[in-house]
C-alpha cells in the first residue's frame, strides 16, 4: 500500500491539493469582490469595512497567512505538475485536440501568470502604497484610513484602470476553467448535477469579473467619486 507521503507526491495527490487550495482562493476572491462592492455605498461604508478588518489583527493575520499558504501550495504544485507532464511527454502531439479543450483550459498557465503579476502589482499598489506614495497617510473626514479615497484616486488614472482590467481578463479565463476542473478532480461527478458543475466555472468567472469591472469602470466614468 502506498504511504500517504508517496500519495501526495503522486500526480493525483498533487492535483487534489491544487484543487483544494484553488477553491480556497476562489472563495477569497468572491468575498473580496463582495466586500469591495461597498464602494457603491460611499466612503463611510467602505472605510468602515476596512477599519473593521484592520481592527481585528488576529483574524486579519490568520487570513493573510492562510491565503499566502494556499497561494504558495497552488503555484508550486502547478509548476511541478506542468513540468512532470512535459517530462512524461517530451514530444508534443503532432495534432493537438483543440476541439475538446476550451481556450481557457489551454491557456491556464498564461492566465495564471497574468493573475500572479496582477496580484503582486495590486499588493504593492493598494496594500503597501508603493506605486503611489501620495496615498500613504490619506484619512477621511472621520479620521479613518481613507481606502475609499485611495481606490477612487487610483482608478481615475487610465493606466492603472487598464492594468486592473487586464488583470480581470486573466482572472476570468483562469476561473472559467479552474472551478469546474477542481470540482471534477475532487470527484464531483453525479449525472443529475453534471450540468451544474460544468456551469459553475463560467458562472463564478462571470460574476466575479463583472463585479470587479463594475467597480473599476464606475470610478473611471465618475459614477463613484471622491
Ligand atoms: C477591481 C478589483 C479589485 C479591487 C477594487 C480591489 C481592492 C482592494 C483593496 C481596496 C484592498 C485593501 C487595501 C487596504 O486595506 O489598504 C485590497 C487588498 C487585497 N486584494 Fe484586492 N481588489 C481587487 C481585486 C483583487 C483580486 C482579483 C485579488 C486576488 C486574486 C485581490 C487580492 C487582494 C489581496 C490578497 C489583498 C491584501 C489583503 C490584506 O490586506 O491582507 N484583489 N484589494
Amino acid at each position: 500500500m502506498a504511504l500517504p507521503s508517496n500519495h501526495f507526491r503522486s500526480s493525483v495527490g498533487s492535483k487534489v491539493v491544487m484543487a483544494l487550495s484553488g477553491l480556497g482562493l476562489v472563495i477569497y476572491v468572491i468575498l473580496h469582490m463582495l466586500g469591495n462592492l461597498q464602494v457603491f455605498q460611499g466612503s463611510h461604508a467602505f472605510n468602515g469595512y476596512a477599519v473593521f478588518l484592520r481592527d481585528m489583527p488576529i483574524l486579519l493575520w490568520t487570513a493573510r497567512i492562510g491565503l499566502l499558504s494556499l497561494a504558495a501550495f497552488h503555484i508550486v504544485l502547478a509548476i511541478q505538475l506542468t513540468l512532470r507532464n512535459r517530462h512524461a511527454r517530451p514530444v508534443a502531439y503532432a495534432v493537438r485536440e483543440y476541439r475538446q479543450a476550451s481556450f481557457s483550459s489551454r491557456t491556464m498557465a498564461a492566465s495564471g501568470f497574468v493573475l500572479l503579476f496582477f496580484i503582486i502589482f495590486h499588493l504593492f499598489h493598494l496594500t503597501a502604497d508603493m506605486i503611489d506614495p501620495s496615498s500613504v497617510d490619506r484619512l477621511d473626514v472621520e479620521g479613518h484610513r481613507d481606502v475609499y479615497g485611495k481606490l477612487v484616486h487610483a482608478f481615475q488614472n487610465p493606466f492603472i484602470m487598464a492594468l486592473y482590467l487586464a488583470g480581470q481578463l486573466g482572472l476570468g479565463l483562469h476561473l472559467n476553467h479552474a472551478v469546474t476542473s477542481s470540482l471534477q478532480t475532487l470527484g464531483f461527478e453525479y449525472v443529475a448535477f453534471n450540468r451544474l458543475f460544468k456551469a459553475a466555472g463560467p458562472t463564478v468567472a462571470l460574476v466575479v469579473v463583472l463585479g470587479n469591472v463594475a467597480i473599476i469602470l464606475a470610478v473611471f466614468l465618475g459614477i463613484v467619486h471622491g
